[in-house]
């Protein structure tokens, strides 16, 4: 999918997120822009700037609030490198891989507060209620790595609090600066979390399936680290007989585990194709909840962007 023609927009938003983050001590400034400017796919700023247009109304504040998001964004995943011990994070090694736990934890924390610097005054509620609820999802995150059992419908809470609820909060923070109807916020507020559940299964599905260099993040690391993601919950509900037995056992053994293996056990459990299943629900509900809006080109490249959600490879 071709985004290039929002290049103008992300280059302001990027060049927002670069000014506030200028300061001292150095150490500190350079970590927190280290993954802050290494790229990523930008998709929240993009959804609040196309939530706005949608409503043809130019808003004011929404790359303020739209970098806000953003630098929210790059603050969980900061802080999440570290509670899933991973060293590698949009291409480049993990900040507190580079710089040190401590600095690490701070940059995110400065990360974190620079958004609400930042942000249109009327969004600090939203954002910090999403923040808050981003907590909970974590926490449930790392409390079923030690579960043997989890299912579903606990998986997709725990998203919906980890992820969703921050592409909910692109979409509606937008459809509030393009005074938009309440019926409006809530039919994008709706998008963006449906877009949302989708989006986590599938970059689920791509730890096991995507190319490294590209996707940047370790293969893997879920079956290492003993989370609970759906691929891994249904591979081992589909596997049968002795390749559920030594499936169970990798996951079990989180020092040395034969990750290699469990992907492949994964590739030819079934358990792919339900995931893109569920994934092809959440984007078929997202897209209805936008029935009544007017079809602009805003709203066709919404609706891009959810197709972009479930086929992308990195
Ligand atoms: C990564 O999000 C964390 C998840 C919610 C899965 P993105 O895939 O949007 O990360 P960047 O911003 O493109 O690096
Ligand atoms: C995604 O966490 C959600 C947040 C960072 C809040 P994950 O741990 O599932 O995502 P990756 O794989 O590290 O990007
Ligand atoms: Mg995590
Ligand atoms: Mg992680």
């Amino acid at each position: 999918m071709d985004f290039s023609r929002f290049d103008d927009y992300l280059r302001e938003v990027n060049s927002e997120i670069e000014g506030l983050l200028q300061g001292e001590p150095e150490k500190l400034y350079v970590a927190a822009r280290h993954i802050t400017l290494a790229g990523g796919k930008r998709i929240r700023p993009l959804l609040c700037f196309l939530s706005c247009e949608a409503l043809n109304c130019a808003g004011e504040n929404v790359i303020k609030t739209a970098a806000a998001i953003e630098l929210i964004h790059t603050f969980t995943l900061i802080h999440d490198d570290i509670m899933d011990r991973d060293s590698l994070r949009r291409g480049v090694p993990s900040v507190h891989e580079e710089f040190g736990e401590t600095t690490a934890i701070l940059a995110g924390d400065l990360l974190f507060s620079k958004a609400f610097e930042m942000t249109d005054p009327r969004m600090v509620r939203i954002l910090a209620h999403a923040s808050a609820e981003i907590c909970e999802g974590q926490e449930m995150d790392i409390e079923f790595e030690r579960r043997k059992k989890v299912s579903e419908s606990e998986y997709l809470e725990m998203v919906e609090k980890k992820t969703a609820v921050l592409l909910e909060v692109a979409t509606k923070a937008g459809a509030i600066l393009g005074k938009g109807s309440r019926k409006q916020i809530s039919a994008l507020a709706k998008f963006g979390l449906g877009l949302g559940m989708a989006f986590q299964i599938h970059d689920d599905v791509l730890e096991i399936t995507a190319d490294e260099g590209r996707f940047g993040k370790p293969l893997g690391s879920d079956i290492a680290g003993g989370k609970k993601s759906l691929v891994i919950i249904k591979a081992a509900e589909f596997l049968r007989d002795r390749e559920k037995e030594e499936f169970i056992r990798i996951l079990g053994n989180d020092r040395g585990a034969d990750v290699q293996r469990a992907i492949e056990l994964i590739k030819n459990s079934g358990a792919l194709e339900y995931c893109m299943e569920r994934e092809e629900d959440f984007i078929k509900g997202a897209i209805d909840s936008l029935g009544d809006l007017p079809e602009t080109e805003a709203k066709k490249s919404l609706f891009d962007v959810a197709d972009f959600v479930i086929r992308r490879d990195s």
